[in-house]
């Protein structure tokens, strides 16, 4: 089956016999002089397959392919290096950053088609294994920190699986991680599992080694349990962990920590909405309005939601005041729960679960319908 390739070298001769030799299969063929105009291409023509040599200007290879390798919409993408080092030490290397295949110069031209038919195969199995499902992405982050970002997560995800949705709990925090009391689990392995990892390792077989049961339908990865499990993740491992989780369910929904990192960064970016969490007081607006800015500040394309959780019972501030403030409407202002919340976490049974006609109950319900009802107009991919 021909295919749309991408040959990204600066050497011009053998980007010309590369380019021949994959028309002379019939394939489409693209070339790229540097890294990033390599980059700028697979994202707007999205070839099949790239074939990437190592040393190029402006980005090399190698961080070439990292950087696909963060992105969940590349990172399977079939990627072959060339290099004109045939040590063992680069070959590493370039098959760390997430190469397929590593071939040294010079190049047969026999061996480089039957890689790329082989790695064409082997792609084209994984997609139809993997077109079964494509979830959405819902993440949550607070405008700062003890806002009821994991309450609500909590009980979107187990609304969402009473709908009849397929659905995965991801707790993607750097420090201790509170999803696993709200549902009662003991997990013996966390998140952190995954840190030493290196973004290709991350398979479906070692994804669902974390993904723990419920008794509501979802699955949950929680976050770290223990303070020796402590520590930040790398972008390349959040943007693999999603790409994996979203074709496992119909939806995912993220439980974020109210920080600033290359993985939230990552997480932010890769998903369809972003529900920031306020409390309705002057500092948490106040937060708010930099977590927007932030948030805009990585993509403008990103679909971002507000809702505040009046924890306190006080309202300072009026809602239109709030939204003044924010410049952007709020979705609800959910109303104080405390009796809900401790019962909910003492039997390890969600609030829509356990106390379903609870206002906090019916209010997940609404919001949810407001944030599928916005799916038409707002999904990106
Ligand atoms: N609607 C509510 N009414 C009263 N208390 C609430 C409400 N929602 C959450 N809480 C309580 O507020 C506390 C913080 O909630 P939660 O853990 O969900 O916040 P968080 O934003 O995830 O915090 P962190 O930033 O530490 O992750 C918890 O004790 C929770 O029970
Ligand atoms: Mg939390």
């Amino acid at each position: 089956m021909p295919a749309k390739i991408l040959v990204a070298d600066d050497d011009l001769t053998l980007q010309r016999l590369i380019t021949n030799t994959l028309k002379l299969e019939r394939h489409e063929v693209i070339v790229a002089s540097d890294g990033r105009q390599a980059l700028d291409l697979i994202h707007s023509e999205q070839p099949d397959l790239v074939i990437l040599d190592v040393m190029m200007p402006v980005l090399n290879g190698f961080d070439v392919c990292a950087e696909l390798r963060k992105d969940p919409e590349t990172a399977i993408l079939p990627v072959i290096m060339l290099s004109g080092l045939g040590q063992v030490q680069e070959k590493i290397i370039g098959l760390r950053a997430g190469a397929d295949e590593y071939l040294t110069k010079p190049i047969d031209p026999r061996e480089l088609l039957t890689r790329v038919e082989m790695l064409l195969a082997r792609h084209a199995l994984l997609r139809k294994s993997a077109a079964v499902k494509s979830g959405r992405v819902l993440s949550l982050i607070g405008a700062k920190g003890g806002v009821g970002v994991t309450t609500l997560a909590v009980n979107l995800a187990a609304k969402l699986a009473g709908n009849g949705n397929q659905v995965i709990l991801l707790e993607f925090r750097p420090d201790y991680g509170t999803v696993a009391l709200h549902f009662n689990l003991k997990p013996t392995i966390s998140l952190a599992a995954l840190r030493p990892l290196e973004p290709v390792a991350i398979t479906d077989q070692v994804v669902n080694r974390l993904l723990n049961e419920t008794s509501v339908g979802v699955k949950v990865l929680c976050g770290p349990q223990k303070a020796d499990e402590f520590g930040a993740f790398n972008a390349g491992l959040a943007g693999a962990l999603l790409a994996r989780l979203i074709t496992q369910c119909d939806y995912v929904v993220v439980d974020l920590p109210p920080a600033v990192d290359e993985a939230t960064e990552t997480i932010l970016k890769s998903s369809d909405q972003v529900l920031v969490v306020l409390e309705p007081e002057a500092t948490s607006v106040a937060a708010a309005v930099q977590r927007v800015n932030q948030i805009i500040a990585y993509s403008s394309a990103i679909t971002i939601r507000l809702i505040a959780v009046n924890r306190q019972g006080a309202m300072l501030l009026s809602l239109r005041e709030i939204e003044h403030r924010l410049d952007r409407p709020l979705l609800d202002v959910f109303p104080p729960a405390i009796d809900a919340m401790g019962v909910a976490v003492q039997f390890g049974m969600p609030v829509v679960v356990s106390q379903p006609n609870h206002v906090y109950a019916e209010r997940i319900g609404d919001l949810l319908k407001q944030l599928q009802e916005s799916k038409a107009t707002t999904l990106h991919r």
